[in-house]
């Protein structure tokens, strides 16, 4: 079948391109670079062998994305990938981030609606999830995000649902990512954030390779087994496959309604045993300093995968090791 990737060039969407197409799937890629790289269309030609359709647009220009589909009547689906998604970054900035993460979506209803396309899958996040809630997190616990990214991915989640509610021939996945980290085996994909990284593990790869002189571990009085942070790390190639199975399934079973998954390990690591499974796999690379805490961080965040393995088929193979290997053979292939 025919998918749209709306941010198909960035960390995940271009995972999920490589997934699909080795599936067998047409993939159309819409990005408008802006937190990605052209080259990495070539590197998913590299991999696959196929091209993937690129269209370099913003989904927020209602008129190119109107072009898209007019060119490509056949889309079967759609996975949203597409807005920007820095923690720090949406609080200094809320307006842009709502404004970009909403009227994207309001943009892709539309032109969906207009050219008969039924199915959605959206990149949603565990940063949905309250703080006050008790771990392992299940689809059904309490939602309340701390910060405006989190807030928009939310916003979103209430769309899609009270859309799909008042169109119920429309089927809707909502995957909410854990931590998603590590590489592509063939060191050509991964994580390739702007400036200098927030999240965890592109932060420890780059004083890994030298560009950053060590890691700033933020607290170790949380309330977890070492006082560091503990949170459910998921690798990307798992992560892309569950957008897949999600596509597949809506393709094999027709009418699924409004869905909601977790994607994630089930296991919780904490800052620590990130460091010394990198140190222990790649070479003993990254000093630390423990640091003040970071606003907004709490102590434990880890799923319970349990409905995506009963639904969607889908588990975590990748293990913690291979996560801090390809990882790493990525950010070396990727020196500045
Ligand atoms: C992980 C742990 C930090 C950096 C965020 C978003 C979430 C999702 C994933 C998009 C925490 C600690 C980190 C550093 C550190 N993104 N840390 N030093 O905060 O769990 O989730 O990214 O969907 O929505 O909220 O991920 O990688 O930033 O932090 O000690 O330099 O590493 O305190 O315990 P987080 P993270």
């Amino acid at each position: 079948m025919k998918i749209l990737l709306t941010g198909g060039l960035g960390f995940i969407g271009s995972h999920t391109a490589v997934d699909l197409m080795e599936r067998g799937h047409d993939v159309v890629i819409a990005d408008n670079l802006s937190n990605s790289k052209i080259e990495v269309l070539d590197k998913i030609k590299q991999i696959t062998g196929k091209e993937a359709k690129f269209y370099q647009i913003d989904i927020c220009d209602l008129d190119a994305l109107d072009k898209l589909f007019e060119e490509n009547k056949d889309i079967f689906g759609v996975i949203h990938f597409a807005g920007y998604k820095a923690v720090g970054e949406s609080v200094a900035k809320p307006l842009m981030y709502y404004e970009n993460n909403l009227i994207s979506t309001f943009n892709l209803l539309k032109v969906m609606q207009k050219y008969n396309c039924k199915n959605i899958v959206f990149s949603s996040s565990a940063t949905v999830y309250s703080p006050k809630n008790v771990m392992p997190l299940t689809e059904d616990a309490d939602l309340g995000a701390s910060n405006p990214y989190g807030r928009t991915k939310l916003f979103n989640e209430h769309i899609l649902r009270d859309f799909q509610f008042v169109n119920p021939d429309y089927d809707v996945v909502l995957l909410r990512y854990f931590n998603p980290i590590g590489a592509h085996e063939s060191g050509l994909l991964g994580e390739d954030p702007n400036g200098i990284p927030n999240n965890l593990m592109p932060y420890i790869c780059k004083v890994a390779v030298g560009e950053l002189d060590h890691l700033n571990i933020f607290g170790n009085d949380y309330k977890t087994k070492d006082g560091t942070g503990v949170r459910d790390y998921i690798h990307v190639v798992d992560l892309a496959r569950a957008h897949s199975l999600s596509i597949e399934k809506i393709i094999r079973e027709g009418r699924i309604g409004f869905k909601v998954y977790n994607l994630g390990t089930g296991t919780g690591y904490s800052v620590l045993d990130i460091v010394n499974a990198f140190n222990r796999v790649n070479g003993d690379l990254v000093k630390y300093e423990i640091a003040a805490r970071r606003p907004g961080d709490i102590d434990e965040c880890y799923a319970s995968p349990k409905l995506a393995e009963e639904e969607l088929g889908f588990k975590a193979e990748k293990t913690l090791d291979e996560m801090c290997k390809s990882s790493y053979q990525y950010q070396k292939n990727n020196k500045k």
